[in-house]
């Protein structure tokens, strides 16, 4: 689809600790449908910082039937988004909004009982606290444990809401705080959430790892390797694991090297592109698809440019691409054909790829 950005008033910013603030949009009645959403997904914000463009993805940290639309923003050293948001942004203020996406979610029934765990660190407890609120409210037979790693805990994000969430839902949600700065009487607590402590932390504390539904991982770069090698290294299946990135690792200067001969090779290939129900030739310009497809005029949807966020995702209807990464995709989209357009060069003449679908 073409990306669609709808102006939404601010209606709150609430602080949540000194480095993270959740921005509450208002959602005039007529635009609810349209941001209708699923547990885990995020919304890409659009805004003019100092006379430039800036566009980035931040996941809702409400269930979808709590009626509201809140993202939260941590603040990054440097980082022109999310410190305009604490410095600046107040409320009345309009920001540019593209309607939830993102597949870091799960299929809620209110007659599974399943078993959920999440590994979380910092900010990237954010989807994953509108996927334990949904699950606890919408499947009253599942469990949900969450390992939730911090520095210390006035960085610790939703501290509140997790405690009032655990004494609401005794027995179905359980809550274990990792603090790398702080030192309790538990050692396992003691420290960030490691190789050591992911594997440590599920032997002690998920009864049969093996019946566990749904995997969930969002944080830190290394904290996400360290729980996903201890599930994969526990054959947990693949499609049982699920992994959102807030940011892409820096690829190889081979990868990034054998990138740059593909796009040279590519350069001035032709290309049809579907947005919106029409089709369009495009020729390729040495970079990837979506910039190809941009500098062509069609508007095409974007947010990270790093493979990260899915925003740019595509099908690929004929020939071969290939993406330089692929972490906003599962290996199911992967392999149903679905490609990041920012990430994708093109194999040869007559390739195809469809927004649409
Ligand atoms: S724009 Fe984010 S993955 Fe392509």
């Amino acid at each position: 689809m073409a990306e669609h950005f709808y102006p939404l008033k601010v209606a709150e910013i609430v602080a949540e600790t000194d480095e993270a603030n959740s921005i509450r949009f208002e959602m005039p009645a007529e635009l609810r449908d349209a941001f209708r959403f699923r547990a885990g997904q995020h919304l890409t914000l659009r805004t003019d910082i100092g006379g430039e463009e800036v566009r980035r993805n931040y996941s809702l940290c409400v269930a979808p039937d709590d009626g509201q639309w809140l993202v939260t923003v941590k603040r990054v050293a440097g980082g022109v988004f999310s410190n305009w948001v604490g410095d600046a942004l107040k409320p009345g203020d309009t920001i540019d909004v593209m309607p939830p996406h993102g597949s870091f979610t799960t299929a809620f029934d209110p007659a599974s009982k399943r078993r959920y765990v999440a590994f979380a660190g910092g900010s990237g407890i954010t989807p994953v606290i509108s996927l334990i609120r949904t699950s606890l409210s919408c499947e009253p037979g599942s469990r949900f444990t969450l390992f939730y790693g911090n520095r210390e805990s006035n960085s610790v994000i939703f501290l509140e809401a997790l405690a009032a969430l655990k004494d609401r839902y005794m027995g179905r949600f359980e809550l274990y705080h990792f603090l790398s700065d702080e030192e309790g009487e538990v050692d396992l607590f003691n420290g960030m959430l490691d190789r050591a402590t992911c594997d440590a932390a599920i032997g002690a504390l998920v009864d049969e790892p093996d019946k566990v539904d749904a995997w969930f991982i969002c944080g830190p770069g290394p904290m996400m390797d360290a729980a996903e090698a201890a599930l994969t290294d526990r054959y947990v299946a693949h499609d049982r694991i699920h992994i959102e990135r807030f940011i892409a690792g820096k690829p190889s200067a081979a990868a990034a090297a054998r990138q740059a001969v593909l796009q040279q090779e590519a350069a001035g290939l032709s290309i049809s592109v579907t947005l919106d129900g029409r089709t369009r030739k495009v020729q390729f310009d040495g970079r990837n698809i979506l910039d190809s497809a941009r500098d062509a005029g069609l508007p095409a949807p974007f947010a990270c440019k790093a493979g990260v966020c899915a925003t740019c995702r595509a099908k690929v209807l004929r020939g071969k691409v290939d993406m330089a990464v692929h972490y906003g995709l599962s290996d199911e989209e992967v392999a149903a054909g679905y490609i990041l357009t920012c990430q994708s060069v093109p194999c040869g003449e007559g390739v195809a790829v469809d927004y649409d679908a």
